[in-house]
């Protein structure tokens, strides 16, 4: 039997299909490489020593994902397959909505199909809007979402709900994820998102690699230890591990949705993320101090204790594993680039 990887050459989905071959899993990937590239392909296989079976298939694509289905006995679906930048989905809300949403329709509906009635979904923490509590816990409920990308994870929630109470067979959990960043000790895999990013760690790398001249440090004013951001940031190897961790639990469960944070119930600010990154790396973030940015809060942080109680998971890594990882990380694919 296999499991299922949509997105599997995404960030958080390579770094899981890792995890899934070391673990002798038999692993099927699908990516249409909207936001990824072929090469990493070759990468797991490196990183791995093992083979797996992909397919260059769009999830909105029902015949082709058929066929992937007619093809493999696959009896899980891991599903990271989404786009994923807050602010393009501000602009782009349609585009979102269909990719996310009717993606995820679509590979339901085939899963439905072929009678595999397992999933794990990549949610995340922005389904909780703004509880005004310093951590989130999962009995908390979603809040009011503020951005498209964050209403479609939230609908998605609702859909997989909806859908286990129509068919009391299927098994789903959904993995709220806090702030994924690091990358593969090799150095092989990783996130470096095109053109200018969004988020605070591809954004330091590219700052520290001398692509972009200093960080826009977005607020000194919030609440907090010293007047920047706070955030809970999980290495994503750690994060991949809770999938494995989460899957495995999954199929001695009883039918039924599962829901659970991953991240590591630590706080770290922006100025401490920084200040990591050059202690350890030894190198220079030039920042400045920028106003806020429109949507921020002050402090997201998990409630960790219902994935240890029950997934018997919890993070073993480091901010400075994250900031060495991610340095190690970048300065190879600026090493290729440049050569
Ligand atoms: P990513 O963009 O690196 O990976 C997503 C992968 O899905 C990409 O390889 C992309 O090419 C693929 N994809 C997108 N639409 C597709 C489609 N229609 N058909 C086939 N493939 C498609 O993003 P990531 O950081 O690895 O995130 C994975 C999942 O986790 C996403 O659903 C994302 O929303 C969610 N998530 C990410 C974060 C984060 O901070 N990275 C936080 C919370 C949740
Ligand atoms: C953002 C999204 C969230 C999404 C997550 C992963 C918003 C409001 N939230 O989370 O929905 O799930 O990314 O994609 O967009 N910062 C700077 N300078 C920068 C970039 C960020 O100071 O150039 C600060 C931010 O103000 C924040 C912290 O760094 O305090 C982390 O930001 P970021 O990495 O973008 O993640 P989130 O905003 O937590």
């Amino acid at each position: 039997m296999s499991i299922l990887v949509t997105g599997g050459t995404g960030f958080i989905g390579s770094h899981t299909v890792v995890e899934l071959l070391e673990n002798n899993e038999d692993v099927v990937v699908v990516d249409n490489f909207v936001n990824s590239s072929p090469d990493v392909i070759d990468k797991i296989k490196q990183i791995t020593g093992k083979d797996f079976s992909f397919y260059e298939v769009d999830i909105l694509d029902r015949e082709k994902l058929e066929k992937v289905f007619e093809e493999n006995s696959i009896d899980s679906v891991i599903h990271f397959a989404g786009l994923k930048a807050v602010g393009e989905s501000v602009q782009k809300p349609l585009e979102y909505y269909h990719n996310n949403i009717t993606g995820t329709l679509v590979l339901l509906e085939t899963m439905r199909k072929y009678n595999c009635k397992e999933i794990v979904f990549s949610s995340s923490a922005t389904v909780y809007g703004n509880p005004g509590v310093d951590k989130y816990a999962e009995s908390l409920g979603r809040g009011k979402t503020t951005n498209p990308y964050g209403t479609t994870k939230a609908m998605i929630e609702k859909i997989l709900e909806d859908l286990y109470t129509s068919d009391n067979s299927w098994k789903i959990c959904m993995l709220r994820y806090f702030n994924p960043i690091g990358a593969h000790k090799s150095g092989l895999i990783g996130d470096n998102p095109n053109g200018i990013p969004n988020n605070l760690m591809p954004y330091i790398q590219k700052v520290a690699v001398g692509e972009l001249k200093e960080l826009s440090v977005f607020g000194n004013d919030y609440n907090t230890v010293d007047g920047t951001g706070v955030r809970d940031y999980i290495h994503v190897v750690d994060l991949a591990n809770g999938h494995i961790k989460a899957l495995s639990k999954l199929k001695t469960y009883n039918p039924g949705v599962y829901v659970y944070n991953l991240g590591s119930g630590k706080g770290c600010s922006v100025l401490e993320l920084i200040k990591t990154f050059e202690k350890v790396n030894n190198v220079k973030v030039p920042y400045k101090i920028a106003p806020r940015r429109p949507g921020d809060i002050d402090v997201v942080c998990a409630d960790p204790t219902k994935a240890k109680e029950e997934l018997n998971w919890c993070t073993q890594k480091t901010i400075e594993d994250m900031c060495k990882d991610s340095w190690n990380y970048i300065k190879n694919v600026s090493l290729i680039k440049n050569n």
